[in-house]
């Protein structure tokens, strides 16, 4: 029997709880994953409360995120006891996730676990990491070097904010983050922080199209009146790497900052990036990341609390990452 938590729809109400099931259960999958540790990131928090219609039926064991052994596999490239991330895909969404301790899995959502990277540190950095990791690509591949002007992390205490902070710093990037916990000085200056900036600052609206160049690229977490805002701001030929909508999805513009500064936004989509670009992050993420800055920036906790760390990451009230122990 495999604990598992799960949520149950009953008319509008959602209901939590932990349950075990045999194992039989989860085996009509292509991959079948004992789960060592998972995490909590933002989707996390909107599955676990019925957000965002992400959940296509109950009942449903949530988890985007999960790291383990295979115990069976049914296709080629995986074998048993292979180490393997779960994510991707709509893992923990279309079908059942990581909060539990035995999963199945499609092999699209698996990548193996790289050798220098624990299961505990790879949930630790999860898909918050690996979308940091990305966003970081994407800039780069669009022209982003080290200089004098500061790279600005928007949201920067929560999951992305944190290892996107940690891994631009270790690349030798000034960066600056903006954050509604300006009480969290050290734990930003942990992680090779230069500047920081009350998100009140970037929310202010701007009557002008284009204000002082203050970035030289940007890892936008927040959206909104934020996006709107550092839009303006932007350097010639740099990029925002469009993360988040912690502060809201939609936001207000002209076209000038992209006709006369030559501004790109750059999607960044963690969910449906090919598994060879996942890999391939992975890789980087594993060997780019300083593991006693992960360190400091994971909390661990048990099952059991999950839901309660689901209504805190939607409050904006998780500094750094949450891994889960299975
Ligand atoms: N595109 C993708 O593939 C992808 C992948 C992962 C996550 N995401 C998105 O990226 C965002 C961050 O995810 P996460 O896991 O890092 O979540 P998180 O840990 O909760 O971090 C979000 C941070 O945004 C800031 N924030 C929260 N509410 C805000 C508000 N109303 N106005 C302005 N800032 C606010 C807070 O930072 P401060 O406390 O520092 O102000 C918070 O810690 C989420 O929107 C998530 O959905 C997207």
């Amino acid at each position: 029997m495999n604990r598992s938590i799960v949520l149950n729809q009953v008319g509008d109400e959602l209901s939590t709880q932990i349950k075990e099931f045999p194992q039989k259960e989860f085996e009509q999958n292509e991959l079948l994953v004992r789960v060592e540790y998972s995490t909590i990131n933002y989707k996390d928090g909107m599955v676990l409360k019925g957000l965002g219609k992400l959940v296509n039926s109950y009942p449903h064991i949530p988890g985007i995120d999960a790291c383990g052994t295979v115990i069976d596999s049914q296709v080629d490239g995986f074998s048993v006891g292979d180490r393997v991330i779960l994510g991707g895909h709509r893992f923990g969404e279309i079908c059942w996730g990581g909060y539990s301790e035995v999963v199945g899995a499609a092999s699209s959502m698996a990548v193996k676990l790289p050798d220098n990277l624990s299961p505990r540190d790879a949930m630790g950095l999860g898909t918050a990491g690996l979308s940091a990791m990305l966003a970081i690509n994407a800039l780069e591949s669009f022209g982003l070097k080290p200089s004098e002007k500061e790279v600005l992390v928007t949201g920067a205490v929560g999951g992305v904010g944190s290892v996107a902070v940690a891994l631009l710093s270790k690349l030798g990037y000034r960066v600056a983050g903006s954050t509604g916990r300006s009480y969290e000085r050290s734990y930003l200056e942990s992680l090779g922080i230069s500047t920081i900036l009350d998100r009140k600052e970037l929310e202010e609206p701007s009557t002008r199209p284009l204000e002082k160049v203050r970035w030289s690229g940007c890892i936008d977490n927040v959206g909104g009146a934020t996006l709107s805002r550092v839009l303006r701001q932007m350097g010639f030929g740099s990029s925002i790497a469009s993360v988040g909508l912690a502060g809201g999805s939609s936001f207000e513009g002209t076209v000038m900052p992209f006709l006369l500064r030559g501004v790109n936004i750059l999607g960044i989509d963690s969910v449906s990036v090919p598994q060879k670009s996942r890999s391939r992050a992975w890789e980087r993420l594993a060997e780019l990341f300083p593991r006693p800055v992960l360190e400091e920036m994971i909390e661990e906790i048990d099952l059991d609390q999950v839901p309660e760390y689901g209504t805190k990451i939607l409050a904006g009230q998780i500094r750094g990452r949450i891994v889960v122990k299975l």
